[in-house]
């Protein structure tokens, strides 16, 4: 079958923008996908200039592989980004980072190759993992989980009002048959969830919170943000576009947390180094214009956040 290779960048013009691209600097786009915000940075970067790019879908690597096999600029790594501190020390940027791209979740490849298993509306095998070689699939979990666990998850990382209803339909189809394809889960979903909205298919945060479980998305989001301080260059960027509320929510605390002065070291004539802010807000959420949207409906719920690095 003919595989989709194509990723209409999110939030392209504002990404490049922010990031306020330096011709020799030091960049990591950690969220790698098909390249269409590596291919931009690129084209701005001189011939001295380091380009590191992430992912852990092992595609997404073999396509900027065949892509950017000849150029110098460019380092590529199956990994997550929660292995940032240790991919910028063994690539000697460690500190030197001029600039940190996340844009988080799923391509659209991932999306639209049925046998990905991460869409409901195409049938194939209950995968979702963005790396098919680590970890268990979705199928395999909701085999094992208890129906705790289930709704645990489907209301933590999908914000689903119905998580239990749903969890208890799962466990009892599971007694009667194994829940192996996309299909037959949002069939599941579907028959078990009181209210449909006309706008969003009843699955579709039901999906969300079993793939951000299965490729363990929060753990990995907290623990970049955490490597990313010490990663980034006295003045480097980091920019985070998040697609939904829960993600964005971890984002803007995080640099909260880090831009701003403990009220009671305000009252000191001088702050001690370990004590000041690490961090300066660069920006509000920012969010597609309604053009973009238009010609990109996956962007419409996506959300655009940028600090800088002072210390
Ligand atoms: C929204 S897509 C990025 C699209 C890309 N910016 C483009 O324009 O083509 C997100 C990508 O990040 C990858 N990804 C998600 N979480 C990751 C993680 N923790 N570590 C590495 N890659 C991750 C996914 O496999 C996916 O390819």
């Amino acid at each position: 079958m003919q595989k989709k290779e194509y990723h209409q960048p999110v939030l392209l013009e504002e990404v490049i923008e922010w990031l306020a691209i330096k011709p020799n600097g030091v960049y990591i786009d950690a969220t790698l996908g098909r390249g269409g915000h590596s291919r931009e940075i690129l084209r701005r970067l001189s011939e001295g200039a380091r380009l590191l790019m992430i992912d852990k879908d092992p595609e997404a690597v073999a396509f900027a592989q065949r892509s950017w096999d000849l150029d110098q600029r460019v380092q590529v790594y199956q990994a997550s980004f929660a292995e940032l501190e240790d991919i910028t020390k063994a690539s000697g940027v460690y500190g030197k980072v001029d600039g940190l791209l996340l844009d988080l979740g799923v391509s659209s490849p991932q999306l639209d190759q049925a046998e990905r298993g991460f869409s409901f509306l195409k049938d194939g095998p209950l995968d979702m993992r963005m790396d098919p070689n680590r970890g268990i699939s979705a199928a395999r979990w909701l085999a094992d989980a208890t129906e705790r666990k289930i709704a645990q998850v489907i209301k933590d990382y999908g914000e689903e009002r119905y998580a239990k209803r749903i969890a208890e339909a799962i466990v009892n189809t599971r007694r009667r048959e194994a829940i192996m394809s996309t299909v037959q889960l949002a069939t599941i979903i579907k028959r078990a969830h009181p209210r449909w909205d006309r706008h969003k298919h009843p699955a579709t945060r039901t999906f969300q919170a079993i793939r951000i479980y299965i490729n363990q998305e929060i753990e990995d989001l907290k623990s970049c943000l955490q490597q990313s301080i010490d990663v980034l260059a006295t003045s480097g960027r980091l920019l985070v576009i998040s697609f939904h509320s829960i993600e964005d929510r971890i984002v803007k605390h995080f640099i909260r947390r880090h831009a701003d002065e403990p009220v009671a070291l305000k009252m000191l004539p001088i702050i001690p180094a370990a004590w000041r802010p690490k961090l300066k807000s660069l920006s509000r959420g920012i969010k597609p214009t309604v053009q973009a949207i238009a010609s990109n409906p996956r962007s419409r719920s996506a959300v655009l956040r940028v600090a800088e690095k002072l210390l």
